[in-house]
C-alpha cells in the first residue's frame, strides 16, 4: 500500500531524531512491501525564523493531506526568557492541536528493564510500571475564552472551559484504552474545588453503566501526583483534562526512567500526529548524539494506530528492544559504546 506521511522535524534535536524513524519506516517499508512517501513541513521556531508563523497554513495543508504526521519536537531558548515575545514556537504547537482537532494525547509509560538504574525512583517501586496517560488536549484552560490582560496590565487572566460533548468524547477513549488493557480507568480531577471537574466527574458517572467491565475511580490531582510517584505500578489508565495531564504525564515520564524512550500519540478528528515526548534538547542539537528510540517508538506508534498496520508495528518495536539488548544505543542510555543518532538509525534500519 501507499501511504502518505507529513514531517515536522521542528526545532533543536527534531530534525536529527525524525531523520532516524524515516530511516526506520523505509526499511519497514521495504520489508513489508509499502511505499511510505514523505513531506516535510516547517513549525516551531524553525516555521517563525522562515515565515513568520509557528504554524503556516502550508504546514498545516500537508497534515490534513496526510496520512499521519510525524512530529520531532518544539521549542527554542531564544523564546524562553522572554515573556514578551510576540510569536512563540509552543503556538505553533497549539495551533496544530486546534485545527487538526487533536483532542487526545495518548501517553503510554513503560519500564524497560535495562533503565530501571536511571530511575529516580527505587527500583521495586517502579519495576513493572505500565500505564497510560490519555489527556485531554483542546479543552480546558490552555484555549478557554476569556483570557488576556487588563488595560492597566495589572491583572492577566485565564479561563477553563470543558463541556459535556468534550468529556465524552475524551472518556471514551479512556474507556477504549482500558478496555483492551487491565480495565482500571482512574479520572483525575480537582471536584473538589473547579466547577469544571464536577461536570467532568458527573459526566464519567453517566457513562460507568455503559462500562460495566471498566473499573472507574476518581482521584483529584494533589493525590494522583504523589501517588503515581508512591505507587506507579497501581495505574493502568488515567484519564484528565488538559492542563493536568500536562503535568502528569511529565511527572509520570521521568518516573521509569525511560525519558529517552517514550513515545505519544495525538488523535483526534482528522490526521493524528506522533512525536516523542522529550522536548527539543537544544544543547544537543546538531551533534548527533540525541536518542532517536522515542521518535522511532512513535513511528511505530504511527504504524499501529494511523495505518493500521500492527505486524509493522511490532517489527518497529522489536527491532528498538534489540538494539538496547545489544547495546547499539546513544551515549543517555549507553552502559559501554556509546552510538551516535545516525548510527542507531542505520543499524535499526538494517537489522529489522
Ligand atoms: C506538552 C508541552 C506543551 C503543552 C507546551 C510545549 C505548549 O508541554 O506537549 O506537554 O503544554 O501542552
Ligand atoms: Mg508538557
Amino acid at each position: 500500500m501507499d501511504y502518505k506521511i507529513a514531517l515536522l522535524p521542528g526545532d533543536g534535536i527534531g530534525p536529527e531524531i525524525v531523520a532516524q524513524a524515516v530511516k526506520v519506516l523505509k526499511a519497514a517499508g521495504n520489508k513489508f512491501g509499502h511505499h511510505f512517501e514523505f513531506s516535510e513541513g516547517l513549525v516551531g521556531a524553525a516555521a517563525i525564523d522562515a515565515r513568520g508563523n509557528a504554524f503556516p497554513d502550508e504546514t498545516l495543508r500537508l497534515c490534513m493531506d496526510a496520512d499521519a504526521v510525524l512530529f520531532g519536537a518544539i521549542g527554542d531558548p531564544r523564546f524562553d526568557n522572554d515573556p514578551k515575545a510576540k510569536v512563540r514556537p509552543e503556538q505553533g504547537l497549539l495551533a496544530m492541536r486546534r485545527e487538526l482537532g487533536l483532542y487526545a494525547n495518548i501517553r503510554p509509560v513503560t519500564t524497560f528493564r535495562s533503565l530501571i538504574h536511571k530511575s529516580p525512583l527505587r527500583p521495586d517501586l517502579v519495576e513493572g510500571a505500565d500505564f497510560v496517560v490519555v489527556r485531554e488536549l483542546t479543552g480546558g484552560i490552555y484555549f478557554g475564552e476569556p483570557r488576556g490582560r487588563s488595560e492597566d496590565l495589572e491583572k492577566a487572566y485565564d479561563t477553563s472551559v470543558y463541556t459535556r460533548a468534550e468529556i465524552r468524547r475524551i472518556a471514551d477513549l479512556g474507556f477504549e484504552y482500558a478496555a483492551r488493557r487491565d480495565k482500571r480507568l482512574t479520572v483525575v480531577d480537582k471536584a473538589n474545588v473547579l466547577a469544571t471537574s464536577r461536570l467532568w466527574r458527573e459526566t464519567i458517572q453517566e457513562m460507568e453503566p455503559d462500562h460495566p467491565e471498566i473499573a472507574v475511580d476518581y482521584m483529584f490531582v494533589d493525590n494522583a501526583a504523589m501517588q503515581i510517584i508512591q505507587w506507579p505500578k497501581k495505574f493502568d489508565v488515567l484519564v484528565t483534562e488538559n492542563m493536568f495531564g500536562d503535568i502528569l504525564s511529565d511527572e509520570a515520564s521521568v518516573i521509569t526512567g525511560s525519558l529517552g524512550l517514550l513515545p505519544s500519540a495525538s488523535v483526534g478528528i482528522h490526521t493524528s500526529v506522533f512525536e516523542p515526548i522529550h522536548g527539543s534538547y537544544p544543547q544537543a542539537a546538531g551533534k548527533d548524539i540525541a536518542n532517536p528510540l522515542a521518535t522511532v517508538l512513535s513511528a511505530a506508534m504511527l504504524l499501529e494506530i494511523s495505518l493500521k498496520l500492527t505486524e509493522e508495528a511490532a517489527a518497529v518495536r522489536a527491532v528498538v528492544a534489540r538494539s538496547m539488548e545489544e547495546g547499539i544505543v546513544t551515549e543517555d542510555i549507553a552502559t559501554g559504546k556509546a552510538y551516535k543518532t545516525s548510527e542507531v538509525g542505520e543499524w535499526l534500519a538494517a537489522n529489522l
